[in-house]
């Protein structure tokens, strides 16, 4: 693929005919007022793509601070490029229509660029989030296939309030499956994707398929092992002077992901957006050179969200 210089501009073609916006900024902030500063912050240093969802408990901050940026002018709607994903428990093919009518709401926004189904396990239907027994375990529900979920997805579509659907935390081979049986084929598969889960085999079918993989924890998500200060990493951040976050957000987009990284921190959301090309040596050193294998988010395995704080 070309690479432009200022890939933190790069954007990406959706099977829809649509452009993505490579780099993009996760919403996955505990707190709701520091949400509604950092996707202001997140704005204005120039991110344009935001990934929410139901599960986050936020998007009517999100969507307030994409409000005040509309309202000023500084920014038009189409020119955001905004996802949201519907949560386990709003799974059955009934509760669908809803739960993206609730999150479309809480965003303020008439349509979304991207729906996504956040994991394949269906919670216990009903109001509750995170649906527990006496025993503490998690109620799945059993009456409804990912299939089902899917074409109520492609009825979103139809009724034209959604411009694109994709999966999240899917391994390869429940892709494949949504892919063959699918009259709206996935245009996002977003997964946990950095260098120490490259998921090449993903991005390949992704690539085959004109499938975008947004990658989530680009950085590693700031916890042990730390990605960040990987010696491979750090090595190439000191001789381009360049931070490490910047060395791995620009790894990610030269591969051909989508990477969506978050900061409650405006020096660091500037930082984070200011991402320019590595030169081909350093790509491959990343490649090549890096030998850890980790998994931060052990979402896929049950469906119970890693990074989100209990209670939340
Ligand atoms: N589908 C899913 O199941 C799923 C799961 C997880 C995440 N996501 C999405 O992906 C987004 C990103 O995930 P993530 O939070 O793991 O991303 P990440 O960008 O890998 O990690 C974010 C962490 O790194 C720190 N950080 C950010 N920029 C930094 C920098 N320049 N230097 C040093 N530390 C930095 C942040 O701390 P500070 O805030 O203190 O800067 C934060 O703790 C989420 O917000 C969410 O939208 C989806």
């Amino acid at each position: 693929m070309t690479v432009p210089d200022d890939i933190r501009f790069m954007k990406i073609l959706l099977n829809n005919g649509s452009k993505i916006p490579a780099l993009g900024f996760g919403t996955l902030i505990p707190d709701p007022t520091e949400t509604k500063k950092a996707v202001k912050a997140a704005l204005e240093v120039g991110f344009r793509q935001f990934d929410c969802a139901e599960r986050y408990r936020n998007e009517k901050e999100v969507g307030e601070a994409m409000k005040e940026a509309l309202r000023e002018g500084k920014i038009k709607r189409e020119e955001l490029f905004v996802g949201t994903k519907l949560w386990n428990n709003n799974h059955r093919p009934e509760r669908v229509k809803p739960a993206f009518e609730a999150s479309l709401k809480k965003l303020q926004l008439d349509y979304v660029d991207l729906y996504l189904i956040h994991t394949p396990f269906a919670f216990k239907p009903g109001e509750e989030q995170d649906p527990r027994d006496e025993n503490g375990k998690v109620i799945y529900d059993e009456g409804v296939t990912l299939s089902d979920t899917w074409r109520a997805l492609e009825n979103l579509v139809d009724q034209g309030r959604c411009k694109a659907i994709g999966l999240s935390d899917t391994g390869l081979e429940k892709v494949e499956e949504i892919f063959e049986s699918a009259r709206i084929k996935p245009a996002v598969v977003h997964v946990e994707s950095h260098p120490y889960l490259p998921q090449w085999d993903l991005l390949d079918f992704c690539k085959k398929k004109g499938i975008v993989l947004q990658a989530f924890a680009p950085l590693g998500h700031g916890i042990e092992p730390k990605l960040m200060e990987d010696p491979v990493i750090t090595t190439i951040s000191k001789r381009l002077k360049k931070t490490p976050a910047q060395v791995l957000l620009a790894w990610a987009l030269q591969r051909g992901t989508a990477p969506i990284t978050t900061s409650k921190n405006p020096t660091r959301i500037k930082e984070n957006f200011d991402v320019s090309a590595l030169p081909e040596d350093a790509m491959k050193e990343i490649r090549e050179g890096i030998k850890t294998q980790y998994r931060y988010n052990p979402v896929t395995e049950t469906g119970i969200p890693g990074f989100i704080p209990k209670g939340k």
